[in-house]
């Protein structure tokens, strides 16, 4: 084995024995992909490829590749592309989230396996950049972020519409009968109008700003477009900067500390980011051993205003974003409750990255000052109480404001598939003040914990003009979504969490300003129901799937596997 100060080809090798025979025969089969000796001296920049015929989002990745190579070389390195796992969330069954573990070990192992010095993560879909920086985290060789960039914007009929808040909208109301089938298949056509990911602040542009923030990226990397020729550039650009990390050693841990996951969780809440991003953010700076408490996001959130008016919580898209200065003018705005002393991937601080950026300019309202913010407070908020001992999670920016203190009898449905068969039931019990309650859809019950937190509406409260209405789940929600959805409830109730005592009838009282959620129902009749509490069975009796359920850690502990 190579010792631990190897560089470049010496670096990992095969073990035969014999480290000079593995040197040798490692650089006779680089010879045979057409190296000589003088590009083998050089050290070497592994690029992560995430392009998959399954996954949409990155599908501008070789023209990427290409840019980042050019960088590389520009600066004396070898850029040697390899590929790992994918995950597109529309072609991945149950849900990306039960694969983003997967991907994290495979990002993990075949970063730490195989012989490079430093290493470009190239991502950009949900799942794939918390499962990189996972990933690369637990290795800590120098490594920095590159993102597909967001799609550009489609329309219809004159008006402007982006994935995939502008899908589940047009669904409610396709579902509500007030568009047809010929007008829903137009729409379907105009959703997605290039490659990229979902271009509004989704969970996708969430992770990309956060990765941004965290020093990871380059500044201002978050929200230039996928088709874009500064996509492009930013590409460039990421493969010269990779090459001086390593001559610095810019490691993961160097980078991603404490006061930088801090300076995240303040842009989280500023830019009315995805619920998705507590679970991915404290499975990160646990890869780390940095503890992100629900208590450490309530404490930043009530002192941080959402600045920036795109959808879901505002109006425009992740474009219009980008032309208004993107994360950059964010982090400006709010410079003086950031960690300025945090380092970046440049080698250079976030306050020595911001000297020359503007406050929001005047003639935008994407991006608004602190002094006139889109919501005082921050948009998500962690709920405590009997009903979610451990934490739950709203996002308070996307609910209807008059739902955020409400108390309503329960109609529950035990699974997904109990849902999916009563939902549009014309015998279900159901008003507008009714709070609906998801069971076994968390980390193990669902499995892999899928984004079905948003419920449906009941087809004949839509019909009557309900447009939201509470709803509490152990599931996710996608970032995409609208509504007073409450997500994330630990324990889950496939373990045992009070969650799973939950009966039809049962008043539950929603208070987001006083951070509560609790069920109200008598201690004693809750553990009467507990004595008599089945558990559903396990999904997965083998493979990886057997692997997750056994392992996989509560949501708020960040759904990481145990052993990682
Ligand atoms: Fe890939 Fe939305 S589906 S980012």
């Amino acid at each position: 084995m190579s010792s631990d100060n190897a560089k470049g080809i010496k670096k990992g090798l095969t073990n035969y024995g014999d480290p000079e025979f593995s040197v040798y025969i490692r650089k006779a089969f680089f010879k045979a992909m057409g190296y000589g000796d003088e590009e083998l001296e050089r050290p070497i920049i592994g690029i992560i490829n995430t392009f998959s015929g399954f996954n949409s989002c990155h599908h501008n990745f070789g023209d990427l590749i290409e840019a980042v190579k050019r960088g590389v070389l520009s600066q004396g390195g070898l850029p040697i592309e390899f590929p790992t796992i994918s995950l597109g969330e529309m072609f991945t069954a149950p849900t990306t989230m039960m694969f983003r573990n997967l991907m994290a070990m495979d990002t993990e192992e075949m970063i730490r396996a195989q012989p490079m010095d430093g290493v470009v993560l190239l991502g950009g879909c949900d799942k794939t950049v918390p499962a990189q920086l996972m990933g690369a985290a637990s290795v800590d060789i120098p490594a920095i972020c590159l993102v597909a960039g967001p799609m550009i914007t489609g329309d219809y009929r004159g008006e402007r519409l982006g994935a995939c808040t502008d899908c589940r909208r047009f669904w409610r109301e396709y579902r509500a009968g007030n568009i047809d089938k010929g007008e829903i298949n137009e729409i379907e056509g105009r959703l997605c109008a290039s490659t990229g990911t979902c271009m509004v602040m989704g969970t996708a542009s969430t992770m990309a700003a956060l990765a941004e923030t965290l020093g990871i990226m380059l500044p201002g990397g978050a929200a230039i477009p996928a088709v874009m020729a500064e996509r492009r550039r930013q590409a460039e650009a990421t493969g010269r900067t990779i090459v001086s990390m390593i001559r610095k050693q810019l490691r993961p841990s160097k980078i991603m500390t404490r006061k930088s996951f801090e300076n995240a969780l303040r842009i989280l809440m500023a830019i009315g980011g995805s619920t998705n991003a507590v679970i991915h953010l404290t499975a990160i700076a646990r890869r780390l051993d940095i503890e992100l408490s629900l208590d450490d996001y309530n404490r930043i959130s009530d002192e941080t205003p959402v600045l920036v008016n795109v959808r879901p919580s505002g109006q425009y898209y992740m474009e219009d974003f980008w032309k208004a200065g993107g994360v950059p003018v964010v982090m400006k705005a709010l410079e003086d409750f950031l960690h300025s002393d945090a380092l970046t991937a440049l080698g250079s601080t976030v306050g020595e990255n911001l000297s020359g950026v503007p406050q929001p300019p005047a003639w935008q309202d994407v991006i608004t000052g602190k002094d006139n913010p889109l919501f005082g407070t921050g948009s998500l908020v962690c709920l405590f109480g009997n009903l979610a001992p451990n934490g739950a999670v709203i996002k308070r920016s996307a609910a209807s404001p008059n739902l955020l203190t409400h108390q309503g009898p329960a109609v529950v449905f035990k699974s997904l598939e109990d849902l999916h068969n009563r939902i549009d039931s014309p015998d279900l019990e159901v008003t507008e003040e009714h709070v609906m309650v998801l069971q076994n859809a968390g980390p193990i019950g669902g499995p892999g914990m899928p984004e079905a937190g948003y419920l449906p509406i009941p087809k004949k409260l839509l019909q009557t003009g309900v447009k939201d209405m509470v709803r509490i789940s152990d599931a996710r929600m996608s970032g995409t979504a609208f509504g007073a959805v409450v997500l994330h409830v630990s324990p889950e109730a496939a373990v045992g969490g009070a969650l799973a005592l939950v009966q039809d009838g049962d008043l539950i009282e929603l208070d987001v300003p006083n951070k509560r959620l609790e069920l109200l129902v008598d201690c004693e009749e809750l553990a009467t129901r507990r004595d008599n509490l089945t558990l559903p069975s396990p999904h997965f009796e083998r493979g990886y799937g057997k692997l997750f359920i056994d392992h996989v850690e509560q949501a708020h502990l960040g759904c990481d596997f145990d052993f990682l």
